[in-house]
């Protein structure tokens, strides 16, 4: 019998293991007796209040029967969106955002381009078949695959949102990646990552062997092994199909296991390896450079006396004791709209490593008319602080600045969802809104 997590989530109840065992029971007697299967699992705001208190980043979890518009994607479109990325790849002769593994071992970035899915393929298992022929064990790995897509992308940040409002939003990024193949075992064997994992198998059955955080640090052998019988009983067999989610923590050593039989599989790592302090150092960094001016270039320090004879250091070097007064200088709404333009940048990718580019970005011109190219996905503005009549501008992880009232209030238009004309706008107005197009903020 499969070994599932306990709690189990099932109509956003919490059942415990003896509830678990039943379930399965149910399960087993429901696919027997030819009725439908379980009821959908919504991700409502009961299920997410409990995932952020019980399960994220303490426990796994496996969820049968998702209700998700993510989880609705089916192969045929999975299948489309891998073609489209791998025309592109082809197109540009880089094969990047695409990882390919034979017998567990990476192929090299020219013999992945011989590898991706084709349009003649037709379906994600004809996809296999012409692989299988060729390889006895292989493993297709496509991150960012959404980002060929923004509608596509739409359904994961919905999920990403609720996700977010509840456990707090990553100070680095989630990235959703696409594993497919007959690959026996995870191709870099057991491993922990950085990030949270949520799984989402879209064909085939997908089996995941779990060990905790503690348990893999005690038992260093885990490490990057394939041959690892004698920790099997500590193990968690995780079995998930089309429709299930399964959810384990950042501190989980995991492997993925198969008989060799074709799976494909949505994987959403959300990191959580940068911490407050790396994103206030960050915030910091850009206000010294500004601040510092061409005293901040220096690459030599001139100093009176490194040491005395004793060793001890009294002295600070004058460029340093320039740099003190420079920031005892700082006034609180230089240090606050430093860390907000950090912020907002931040932000403005959504959770995510990278937002969908068009093939070809927008022509911005006067007799353009633009609008959002999609409704949940604002330009996002903030005035300056420090300069009274000035504002900036952030979209996917660029920040830009203007003092145009009409450029503002064009912005504003756009994200109440106004179709907006161009005209009365100034030249460098125009290159601004050039460079949001270029984000892909409009269409
Ligand atoms: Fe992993």
């Amino acid at each position: 019998m499969v070994n599932l997590p306990a709690p189990v989530y099932f109509h956003g109840k919490v059942l415990y293991l003896t509830l678990t065992a039943l379930l399965l029971h149910l399960r087993a007697m429901t696919k027997k007796s030819g009725l439908t299967a379980v009821k959908p699992t919504l991700l409502d705001k009961k299920f997410w209040q409990n995932f952020a208190k019980n399960i994220w980043e303490k426990k796994p979890l496996v969820l049968r029967n998702v209700k998700s518009a993510l989880l609705e994607m089916g192969e045929a479109e999975i299948f489309d969106l891998l073609v489209l990325f791998s025309d592109r790849c082809r197109k540009l002769n880089n094969p990047e955002g695409f990882k390919f593994y034979i017998h567990g071992f990476k192929a090299e970035a020219e013999d992945v381009l011989q590898v991706l899915p084709e349009k003649s393929d037709k379906t994600l298992l004809g996809y296999h078949a012409r692989m299988q022929a060729l390889f006895k064990d292989y493993c297709l790995v496509c991150d960012e695959l959404l980002t060929v897509n923004s509608k596509k992308q739409e359904l994961l940040t919905e999920f990403t949102e609720e996700l977010y409002r509840h456990v707090g939003f990553p100070n680095r990024f989630a990235e959703m990646g696409l594993y497919l193949g007959n690959y026996k075992k995870t191709p870099f064997g057991v491993h922990v990552d950085s990030c949270g994992v949520f799984s989402f198998p879209v064909s085939g059955v997908k089996k995941f062997r779990l060990w905790s955080g503690p348990y893999g640090k005690k038992n260093p052998g885990l490490d990057r092994t394939f041959k690892y019988a004698k920790y099997k009983k500590d193990s968690q067999l995780v079995e998930a199909r089309a429709g299930d989610m399964v959810y384990w923590p950042s501190s989980e050593w995991h492997i993925a296991e198969s008989d060799g039989s074709f799976s494909a599989t949505w994987s959403l790592g959300v990191w959580v390896d940068q911490p407050h302090k790396e994103m206030v150092a960050q915030s910091l960094r850009n206000l010294i450079d500004t601040k510092l001016g061409p005293a901040g270039e220096e690459a030599m320090t001139s100093f009176r006396q490194l040491h005395d004879a004793a060793g001890e250091i009294s002295e600070l070097p004058n460029g340093y004791l320039k740099s003190i007064e420079v920031l005892q200088n700082l006034s609180q709404a230089e240090l606050q709209e430093s860390f907000l333009k950090a912020w907002m940048k931040h932000i403005s990718l959504q959770g995510f490593k990278t937002l969908p580019l068009k093939s070809k970005p927008l022509k911005i011109s006067k007799s353009a008319e633009i609008q959002l190219r999609h409704r949940k996905a604002l330009i996002l503005w903030q005035k300056s602080l420090t300069q009274k009549k000035n504002f900036y501008v952030s979209f996917g992880g660029h920040l830009l600045e203007s003092a145009s009232p009409k450029l503002l209030n064009t912005i504003k238009s756009l994200n109440a969802g106004k179709v907006c004309s161009l005209k009365g706008l100034y030249p460098q107005d125009l290159s601004l809104v050039q460079a949001l197009a270029n984000a892909g903020a409009l269409a």
